[in-house]
């Protein structure tokens, strides 16, 4: 289901504020989950730098959702080239996603992860991947609603 009165288009350089905006957004949401979620109080301009650097990486595409003259989702996917050990070395990643709070259940989400897969397939890539907080309960409700299953599970230990 495609929703209505917005589209998905590529992110450009105007778009950072908005992007820093939205990328604040995903990390609040992360933040009750776990202590390595947070964010240091001054992080604004480390993400946009971070958010610059995918905007001009030939390997990376950030996508957003833009309806009424306003961005209010944001999708990043990057291609990663492993060393030839294994069979397959080339994998895409869903790096960051995040749909406003006010824009959620609209099938925003849903049409942003298919145009990043969809750019990745068209690189001839055969596999993405997503890194899901354990406890991010929409985040895992979303992935497995659009086909993505248990790959690893990373574990992790204070010291
Ligand atoms: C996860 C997130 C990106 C989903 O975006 P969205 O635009 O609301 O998702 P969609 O409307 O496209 O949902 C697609 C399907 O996923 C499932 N889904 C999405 N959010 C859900 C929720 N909160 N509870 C249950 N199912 C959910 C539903 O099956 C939904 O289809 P349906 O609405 O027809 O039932 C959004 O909740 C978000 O930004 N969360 C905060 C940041 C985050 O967790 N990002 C993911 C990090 S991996």
């Amino acid at each position: 289901v495609t929703p209505p009165g917005g589209s998905v288009r590529r992110a450009r350089e105007s778009d950072l504020d908005d992007l820093t905006r939205l990328w604040k957004e995903i990390a609040a949401h992360h933040a009750p989950l776990d202590p390595v979620f947070a964010l240091r109080p001054d992080a604004g301009g480390a993400i946009r730098r971070m958010l610059a650097a995918q905007l001009a990486d030939d390997d990376a595409a950030v996508f957003v959702w833009e309806e009424a003259a306003q961005v209010v989702a944001l999708c990043t996917v990057r291609i990663d080239q492993a060393p030839p050990i294994q069979v397959e070395t080339r994998r895409a990643e869903i790096c960051d996603i995040g749909v406003a709070a006010t824009a959620r259940r609209r099938g925003v989400g849903r049409a942003l992860a298919r145009t990043a897969s969809d750019w990745a397939r068209k690189r001839g890539i055969a596999r993405i991947e997503v890194r899901v907080a354990v406890g991010n309960r929409e985040g895992q409700t979303f992935w497995r609603c659009l086909g993505y299953g248990d790959l690893l599970d990373v574990m992790h230990r204070r010291l």
